[in-house]
């Protein structure tokens, strides 16, 4: 079977403060960066930066991404970006549901609008899910199960291969560590049996990334030991050559 390629996400969030920054970033990576068929490197800048990180976008090495989009296709919403819009500006992915949306009050309800616009669009939802926190009893497991079904709510069979989960616990945001390969591997099998068992299928070719505190020195450990098919990075995807190195170590896995 031919293995499919890691998905590297970058995700600037609310940074940088400067175009000149952000130029310098993407100028560097695709300069810098090593084309390969096992990695696809993705950046979600903000909406502001994002037609400015395509020009720059040499010879469109990485794929562009989008961090979030309003809920509704098309009105008066003041101060709202849309799914067409993003889509003019070219990209292939949109962030779905990121805890710190979810935090500012993105209900689960919201977050399945969002993902049947981005089916609509053609384009690939990456859907964030994640607890908060562990307990014993394992009571955040049937958390994230609901987050999973909430989130493909009339999403029909035929579209999952067109969607990506990024499992992000929410304490290993913007932390110093990430979670131990071993427990991130137990996720993706978790989340893998739950969409299994929700579609009633034997197999699922859903990419599941991890997000939280990745960096170069556990990378590697998170896509092999863990499993992950991707990871969704925040902080180190804003300094180009940590970004550049977490795209070497996933390129060199075998
Ligand atoms: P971090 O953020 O890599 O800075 O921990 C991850 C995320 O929020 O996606």
């Amino acid at each position: 079977m031919k293995k499919a390629k890691k998905i590297i996400v970058g995700n600037w969030k609310m940074n940088p403060v400067t175009s000149e920054e952000a130029v310098k970033i993407v100028s560097t990576i695709t300069r810098e960066i090593i084309s390969s068929k096992n990695v696809e490197a993705v950046i979600c800048p903000s909406f502001l930066h994002l037609p400015l990180v395509a020009r720059y976008n040499k010879k469109k090495k990485i794929i562009l991404g989008a961090q979030n989009i309003f809920q509704d296709q098309k009105g008066s919403f003041t101060g709202e970006v849309s799914i067409d819009m993003v889509k003019d500006a070219g990209v292939k992915y949109v962030i779905v549901g990121h805890s710190e949306r979810r935090k500012l009050g993105e209900t689960d309800e919201i977050v399945n609008k969002k993902v049947h616009l981005v089916l609509a669009a053609e384009l690939i939802p990456i859907i964030c899910i994640g607890e908060e926190k562990r307990d014993d009893e394992g009571h955040y497991l049937g958390f994230i199960k609901n987050q999973i079904q909430q989130a493909l709510r009339r999403v029909g069979p035929s579209q999952l291969t067109s969607i990506i989960f990024a499992y992000e616990p929410i304490f290993a945001i913007g932390a110093a560590e990430a979670m131990k390969s071993n427990d991130v591997h137990g996720m993706t099998i978790f989340i893998k049996r739950t969409i299994m068992e929700l579609y009633k299928i034997k197999a699922v070719t859903i990419p599941i990334l991890y997000g939280g505190a990745v960096d170069p020195t556990n990378a590697h450990s998170i896509l092999t030991i863990g499993d992950a098919d991707g990871l969704l990075i925040g902080r180190q995807s804003l300094d180009a050559k940590s970004f550049l190195d977490i795209l070497t170590s996933a390129r060199d896995i075998k």
